[in-house]
Formats: structure tokens, C-alpha cells, sequence
């Protein structure tokens, strides 16, 4: 299967959200990395076919995903990012009635809904109503609904957001396992939840993709500009103000740093392995320092 973006781009009045992208993926799980405002959700929404783009196109095997109509919808599963659940339903009756919009016998519906609630981990709480759940369930729930039509193209809009450490383990778990058929796509902020997990990441700043590849790949952007270095009490104020600074840990005497530069911060810095974290902040530390 290929998707294809052509040019695509959105602008709401005079703000451009996603601005004149080109890409093609197939199958595998693609990590979309970016700040409050990149312009996530809306490119995730015109892959789904939810808005339409003001230039260019999406295409699915050369196909227009719109104009494609029912037959999209049907390889499609989609978790939005504020998804409404209906609270008076159990998660059995709102998997059940999701089904049911997408047009899913329901003899299958329910051999689905089981198979999925199991899967996510909601076994258990399947009679329960969706108002006594934590935002992480929630979360899981909507993880499964996007899974009932068995979807080709999977688009999961901050699917860990409001996670536990340990539900996020378990939902790196599930994606993991996901059969290799798929093309799937996850935004987040959070780095660690895509970087093992993703085939290739998407780093995307101000409506673009500035970055794509995998994820050790793109460690090479920042190799030999991570450092570990200790700063004196004294110096801290200033060194703070003019480095970027990963994590700090204070000690007795000192201040122990983790430092994105491209040159020694610091008398006795030390050269460390990089993280896909490491390069988001290089990536955006201008934005950081603005806000
Ligand atoms: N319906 C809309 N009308 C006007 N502007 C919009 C609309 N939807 C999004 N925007 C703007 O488009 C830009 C991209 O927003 P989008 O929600 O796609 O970003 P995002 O990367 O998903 O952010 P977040 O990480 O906060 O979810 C933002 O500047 C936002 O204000
Ligand atoms: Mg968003």
C-alpha cells in the first residue's frame, strides 16, 4: 500500500497549518514528533479525509482518499485527539454502537469488541460506564474502538496522552505486536513513546517536516554535540541562560548538566550518547527560549 501526500497543505484565515508536504509512506509505524501547534492534528485530519486540504492532495494508491469514499473509510481507523466518548455507556455498548456507525455485522461486531477490550486491557471493566474511567482507560477504550474495522491505515492522535508510565509501556507493547500490513501513524510529544517503536520518525515544526528517517538515523544530527558536564554553583545562572540544557541534577558543589552544543560547554564536558530527545530540543530549543 502506498499513501501518498502531495503538496499538501492547509491555512485557516491567514494562519498556514501545514504548508506544501511531500511524502509517501507504506507499511510500518510512523511517529510524528513536533510542538504544540506544528501543525499535527491537522495533517492527520486531512489523511483521514476529515478537512480538506486548500492545495494538494492525499492518495492512496494513487487513489484520492476523499474522493475514494466508503472504501477508505473501511480500511481506516482513527483515534482523534479529543475524542468524545458518550459517559452513560458501557465500553462493551460503545464499542458495539462504533461498530455498528461503521457499518460492522454484528456478529462480528462482538467477537471484535471482546477481542479488543482483551487486548487493551479493559477486559474486565467491559460492564463498567465509561464516566467511571481514568483518562488512561478512556485512552485505551479509544485505542480499541480505532482497531474494530481491522483498519490498513491506522491514525492515532496522541494515543498516550494522560498514560501512566506503565500504560504507555503496555501501549508501545500493543503497537509493537501489531501485524506488519499496516500503515500506522501516532503524533506525540512525548519522544520515548515512538522512538523504539516507530520505523521512521517525522519531526514537524511550523507546518513541515524538517526531519524524516529512522530514528538512529536522525541520532546522527546531534552525534558529538551531547555533553555531560558538572558547573560550578556560581557559574550556574549564566551557563544556564546561554546553553541548551537537557537535565541538570543538583549536587553539593556543583550543578551536573546535560548539554546540547556544538563546541565543549565547559572545561571537563565528556561526549555522551544522544537521544532522540537531545535532538528535539536542538530542533527546538528557539521555540522553547520564545515561549
Ligand atoms: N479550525 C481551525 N481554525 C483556525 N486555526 C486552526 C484550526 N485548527 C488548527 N488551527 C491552527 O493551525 C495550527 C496547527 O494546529 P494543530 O492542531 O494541527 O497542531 P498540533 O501539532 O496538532 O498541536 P498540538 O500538539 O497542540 O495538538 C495552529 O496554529 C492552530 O492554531
Ligand atoms: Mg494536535
Amino acid at each position: 500500500m502506498r499513501l501518498v501526500m502531495e503538496h499538501l497543505s492547509k491555512q485557516f484565515k491567514n494562519r498556514i497549518a501545514v504548508e506544501s508536504i511531500d511524502t509517501e509512506l507504506r507499511e510500518g509505524v510512523y511517529g510524528f514528533l513536533g510542538a504544540n501547534g506544528a501543525g499535527k492534528t491537522t495533517l492527520m485530519q486531512m489523511i483521514c479525509g476529515i478537512i480538506e486540504p486548500t492545495a494538494g492532495e492525499v492518495k492512496i494508491n494513487g487513489e484520492n482518499n476523499i474522493q475514494m469514499g466508503e472504501r477508505f473509510r473501511d480500511m481506516l481507523g482513527y483515534l482523534p485527539q479529543e475524542f468524545g466518548y458518550t459517559p452513560g455507556f458501557t465500553a462493551n455498548d460503545f464499542m458495539l454502537y462504533i461498530a455498528s456507525i461503521k457499518g460492522l455485522p454484528p456478529r462480528f461486531a462482538k467477537r471484535k469488541t471482546k477481542e479488543l477490550l482483551k487486548l487493551v486491557n479493559l477486559e474486565k471493566d467491559a460492564g463498567r460506564k465509561i464516566r467511571t474511567f481514568s483518562g488512561g482507560m478512556k485512552r485505551r477504550l479509544g485505542i480499541a474502538q480505532a482497531l474494530l474495522n481491522d483498519p490498513k491505515i491506522l491514525i492515532l492522535d496522541e494515543p498516550t496522552a494522560g498514560l501512566d508510565p506503565k500504560e504507555r509501556a503496555y501501549f508501545r507493547n500493543i503497537i509493537a505486536e501489531m501485524s506488519k500490513d499496516k500503515i500506522i501513524i501516532i503524533s506525540t510529544h512525548i519522544v520515548s513513546d515512538i522512538e523504539y517503536i516507530s520505523d521512521q520518525v517525522l519531526i514537524m515544526k511550523k507546518g513541515k517536516f524538517i526531519l524524516q528517517g529512522p530514528a538512529d538515523e536522525l541520532l546522527k544530527e546531534v552525534k558529538n554535540e551531547v555533553w555531560s558536564c558538572r558547573v560550578p554553583n556560581n557559574q550556574w545562572s549564566n551557563f544556564e541562560r546561554t546553553h541548551c540544557i537537557a537535565n541538570s541534577h543538583v549536587m553539593k558543589e556543583v550543578i551536573e548538566a546535560r548539554v546540547i552544543s556544538t563546541s565543549s560547554p565547559i572545561e571537563g564536558a565528556i561526549i555522551v550518547e544522544p537521544t532522540l530527545e537531545d535532538l528535539y530540543l536542538k530542533l527546538f530549543s528557539d521555540e522553547l527560549q520564545e515561549g
